[in-house]
């Protein structure tokens, strides 16, 4: 391993990202080093790459599957941490360079507050952190001066479009949508869909949470809040466009009327990279675009029949520091019962939807407060309430199959 070597601590290795950035790895011998790798659960998978990548210190938070692979991790000489505590310690760990946040769900926020206050640079996929961490998580990354580089397609070529102008030039950005599976359905086929059709996305592959994102639109709706976030852009500013082929990824228009726009096949292994290597740029891992074999690009404008969650965000970025939090626990809880077979997709659309319509009724412990968060604990107790939240909406309506 050469001097060099960018020491990584990847949190979420198993997951579609986390391949995908061992596939960056791989590709080019000698520039990253994966120090840690961490999961929840998957220990077969995590012993497969820890054999492969032969990392330092691996992770599962998930104890079960730390007391069945501990003995095979320790034949490898390698170190096992287990418990969800362990995540903010490995990311800030003194070796450590980067840490790629490609870990689903709010659990990924902990550690990327520990990462950035160790100060190291940060490459996120985690969307819902950012999402859920808001205005907190980036006045720490402006106070730490960390690099804070996004591993999103959209948002990364938005990163690179913004390279060409002056930030107060922008007139507006856009991030494009495939339109997911649906994206030719009446709302009534929606009402009827199988589960098997939610899963198959027609141009990405992705793990099951942001799958189901996908065909909801609540992963555009999720990436809206992470632009606005990100790039410190009012909602009024973010746009969606509905682009099936998805090889354009992101635009930026400036105040002149010139519209740049970042292009490639649609594979993660191209943002991951840059996001692990800008601005440098490195030849290998990603097919040169042949446009004329593709012919046709399209660009539909979002059809709110269809798609009514795209505009929770914009209702969420309107209102108080929660009500991003709040959305995002309410659809992760959700998708979770979907993906569980606890509730179908005509009631996964109408409950998120529902449960954020009333928002403001939440009672018990935790109660709304337009008074912004001064540590992580506010945030993740509003996260925390808003499962419940979502969880008694699923009580009321009643489990899939329950008389
Ligand atoms: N996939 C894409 O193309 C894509 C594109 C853009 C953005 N993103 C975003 O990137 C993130 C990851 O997506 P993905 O598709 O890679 O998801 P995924 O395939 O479901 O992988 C999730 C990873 O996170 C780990 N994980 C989940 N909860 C955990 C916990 N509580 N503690 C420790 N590890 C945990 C999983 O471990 P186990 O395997 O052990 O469960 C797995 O390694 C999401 O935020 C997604 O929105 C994904």
């Amino acid at each position: 391993m050469g001097r060099d070597a960018k020491n990584l601590c990847l949190l979420g290795s198993t997951g579609s990202i986390g391949w995908t950035t061992l596939r960056v790895v791989r590709a080019h011998p000698g520039r990253f080093k994966p120090l840690v790798l961490a999961a929840r659960s998957r220990g077969d998978v995590l012993l497969e790459q820890a054999k492969e990548f032969k990392p330092k210190t691996c992770v599962l938070t998930d104890q079960d599957a730390v007391i069945k692979y501990c003995g095979d991790f320790n034949a490898l000489g390698i170190e096992i941490l287990a418990e969800a505590d362990s995540l903010p310690a490995v990311a800030a760990h003194k070796e450590v360079d980067s840490v790629v946040c490609a870990m689903s769900g709010v659990a990924g926020l902990a550690p990327m507050e520990s990462a950035i206050r160790a100060g190291k640079e940060i490459l996120f996929a985690n969307k819902e952190a950012l999402v859920v961490g808001g205005e907190y998580i980036m006045r720490l990354v402006r106070d730490s001066g960390v690099r804070f580089l996004p591993i999103d397609s959209e948002h990364s070529a938005i990163y690179q479009c913004l390279l060409a102008g002056r930030r107060g030039e922008v007139s507006s950005i856009t991030l494009t949508a495939s339109g997911g599976p649906f994206l030719h359905s009446s709302p009534d086929q929606m009402s009827s869909v199988t589960k098997e059709q939610v899963m198959a996305h027609p141009t990405w592959e992705m793990g099951p949470e942001v799958t189901v994102n996908s065909a909801t639109m609540m992963n555009k709706a999720l990436e809206v809040i992470e632009a606005h976030f990100l790039f410190g852009l009012p909602p009024e500013k973010i746009r969606v466009v509905i682009h099936p082929q998805s090889i354009v990824h992101g635009l930026v228009e400036f105040t002149d009327g010139s519209v740049l726009a970042q292009l490639s096949r649609p594979d993660m292994a191209l943002a991951v990279q840059y996001a692990l290597t800008a601005p440098e740029r490195l030849a290998g891992v990603v097919e040169a675009l042949d446009l004329a074999a593709i012919g046709t690009l399209e660009f539909l404008e979002p059809d709110e029949q269809r798609f009514p969650l795209l505009r929770l965000s914009y209702e969420a970025l309107g209102g108080e520091w929660w009500e991003p939090v709040a959305l995002n626990a309410i659809n992760e809880t959700l998708v979770r019962a979907f993906l569980a077979d606890q509730i179908d997709f005509e009631a996964l659309l109408k409950l998120i939807a529902d449960c954020f319509g009333r928002r403001n009724e939440i009672t018990g412990e935790w109660s709304p407060s337009a008074k912004e968060p001064e540590c992580l604990d506010d945030i993740l107790q509003a996260d925390t309430a808003f499962r419940n939240f979502a969880l008694s909406s699923i009580k009321r309506h009643g489990l899939r199959g329950a008389e």
